[in-house]
């Protein structure tokens, strides 16, 4: 999404400082015209101090105002995991990086976004508003998430600051790649430990990331989101770009605010194993990979010395 952000802004004309962490990924945006990429890891203070003086730098060099800030990094941990079987430092991964790596950032660009009168555009989750079973780091980092947006909005109101929240739903991306690798682990795990079967079987056997990859929106969403946050006269508080329950995001939310909580608990336990499988299906076809192709490809990597 970032990606696919930074080059629609570029590409409308803006300078984007764009954060990277990998030597690939460098060189693939530094090949975009407007774009400097700059080495950044949002868990470390020091590399988000010289991020967004990079920025501000840039922006005094080139006279130009400084926009926003679009606090878009952020992991997914693994999905389809009970609580329960979580190490301490999994789950602190995920805040730290999706929680704290996002208010460290926005404190760093504040005071200078202050004085440009610009905008702070934070990449939630619709699972920052509906958390889903079996993603208890990721939903309740999200919901923090959509917390620290909130407080920080109301307290730069009449400041010139525009605060917005991107509540994604599922989005085309090398996100839901990076959630998939650790469920074949669980669907073993949970062959010696049936408790969760059900969930399991919700999330992981039917596979939760391939049945979000199977239906997400384009990123063509999440950019008309994030511009429309960073450069319209009027940004809205909250976008709803993506798909949820392969409905799009915006319906799924205001379901979820309708429905009864207890029903829509009904649904996550029966309905959304029969949805996964559905969906899930079509995913696996696409590539070429079935359920026991993966345990299979699982057992034999676990085995290994
Ligand atoms: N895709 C979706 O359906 C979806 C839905 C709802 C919300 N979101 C949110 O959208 C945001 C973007 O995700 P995406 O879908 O575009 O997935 P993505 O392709 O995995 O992008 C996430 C980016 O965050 C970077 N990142 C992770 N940890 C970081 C750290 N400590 N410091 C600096 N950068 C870090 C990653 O860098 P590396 O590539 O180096 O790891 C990657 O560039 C995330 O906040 C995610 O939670 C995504």
């Amino acid at each position: 999404m970032g990606f696919a952000a930074m080059n629609r802004l570029a590409r409308k004309g803006c300078v984007v400082v764009a954060g990277v962490r990998q030597q690939r990924d460098y060189d693939k945006v530094s090949a975009v015209p407007n774009v400097f990429p700059i080495y950044w890891d949002i868990t470390n203070k020091t590399s988000t101090r010289q991020a967004v003086a990079t920025a501000v730098r840039l922006s005094k060099e080139k006279q130009l105002r400084l926009i926003g800030l679009v606090a878009n990094a952020g992991i997914g941990g693994v999905w389809g995991k009970p609580l329960e079987w979580y190490r301490d430092e999994e789950f602190e991964k995920v805040i730290t990086t999706n929680l704290f790596g996002t208010a460290s950032s926005v404190m760093e660009a504040l005071p200078y976004l202050r004085q440009s009168k610009g905008r702070v555009v934070i990449v939630g989750s619709i699972m920052g508003l509906f958390a889903a079973p079996g993603t208890s780091a990721y939903s309740s980092s999200k919901h923090a998430v959509d917390g620290l947006a909130s407080s920080i909005r109301r307290e730069v109101h009449g400041l010139g600051v525009s605060v917005s929240i991107i509540n994604a739903g599922c989005v085309k991306s090398s996100f839901f790649g990076k959630t998939a690798e650790e469920e074949d682990t669980l669907i073993l795990r949970n062959k010696s430990e049936p408790a969760y079967e059900r969930l399991l079987d919700a999330a992981v056997k039917y596979n939760y990331a391939g049945a979000c990859d199977a239906t997400a929106g384009s990123t063509d969403e999440s950019s008309d989101s994030i511009e429309h946050a960073l450069t319209s006269r009027y940004p809205k508080t909250r976008y709803y770009p993506g798909t949820a329950f392969g409905l799009p995001a915006r319906l799924t939310v205001f379901i979820c605010s309708v429905l009864p909580t207890r029903l829509l608990d009904l649904y996550t336990a029966y309905g959304l194993s029969l949805q996964h499988w559905i969906l899930a299906n079509s995913w696996m076809q696409d590539h070429e990979q079935s359920f026991e192709e993966r345990v299979s490809k699982s057992l034999s990597k676990s085995s290994k010395p």
